[in-house]
């Protein structure tokens, strides 16, 4: 069942819990989580990166749609870091539910502005939209990007932007990057930071950089607004870390039906254990 960002997180802003949004680089990725999806009753978003849309075509979307279609479990297929309108555009007319855009490099009155007009354009049909306020941090060579140094979300900013933009959804920088963290040990997160933005701000919040935290801090965030996790790292390394040892183990492997199955199911576990995690089982 195929629905925008606004309708699929209203049961969960409302019931305290979040539905995990995986980043999708080709099919094996799209059944991973729609089968994730559907052995835990859990509802899912599958989101697509520009980099990762570069390496698919805009075909690719129309596949993805199909198979959200034919699941009975509530889907969203949404832009992740739309960059500019053009790439909000584009993703709208190839049948993308919600988009975001990330503007959250530039300055706050020039992010008000562009997202207000991306949430103009896409609520004319019927299209969710997700802005970013503050920045994500970066790590090794996670194609989502981010900055160097984070710059952590001011709930008093978060108030107006709300306003100002009418957005859907809001991006929050509490201490999460992008990737796995270089350095050692996992980061500290802004709980308290995340309630304060909460109190000013009534949308459901977002949580990029999902992957390689500590579980106790992120089954706090869900009780204080966030209703999306961004996950891509972790369900992506289980899926090649598998493909590698599996490679290595049978050096004449070429046949996909056999190198596959194990990297999808190494994949798979990752995304059910996430849904647990974000208690999102049993609430499709
Ligand atoms: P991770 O790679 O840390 O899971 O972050 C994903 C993300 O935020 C995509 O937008
Ligand atoms: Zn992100
Ligand atoms: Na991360």
């Amino acid at each position: 069942m195929l629905l925008n960002m606004k309708d699929l997180l209203k049961t969960a802003y409302e019931n305290q819990f979040a539905v995990g949004s995986y980043n999708v680089a080709n099919s094996e990725f799209v059944r991973v989580v729609i089968e994730a999806a559907e052995e835990k009753n859990a509802p899912a978003i599958i989101q697509i990166h520009p980099n990762e849309i570069e390496l698919l075509g805009d075909e690719f979307t129309a596949y993805v749609r199909e198979i959200c279609q034919r699941t009975s479990i509530p889907v969203a297929i949404h832009l992740d870091h739309g960059a500019s309108v053009q790439d909000v555009m584009r993703a709208i007319r190839n049948g993308f539910t919600s988009v975001m855009i990330d503007a959250s490099h530039a300055s706050f009155e020039d992010n008000i502005a562009i997202t207000k007009e991306v949430v103009q354009l896409a609520h004319a049909v019927n299209v969710s939209v997700e802005a970013e306020l503050g920045t994500i941090g970066s790590n090794d060579n996670s194609s989502e990007g981010g900055a160097d140094e984070i710059l952590y979300t001011d709930p008093q900013d978060a108030k107006i932007f709300v306003e100002e933009t009418g957005v859907d959804t809001l991006a929050v920088a509490i201490g999460t990057s992008h990737g796995q963290y270089k350095h050692a040990g996992k980061p500290e997160l802004k709980l308290d930071l995340l309630q304060e933005i909460h109190q000013q701000v009534n949308i459901p919040l977002v949580l990029h950089g999902g992957s390689d935290n500590k579980d106790e801090e992120i089954s706090q965030t869900y009780l204080h607004g966030v209703s999306k996790i961004n996950l891509s790292t972790d369900m992506k390394n289980a899926f090649f870390q598998e493909m590698r040892s599996f490679l290595t183990e049978n050096q004449g492997a070429y046949e996909p039906d056999v190198i596959m199955p194990s990297a999808r199911n190494a994949a798979k576990e990752v995304v059910k254990k996430k849904m647990d995690l974000f208690n999102s089982t049993n609430h499709a």
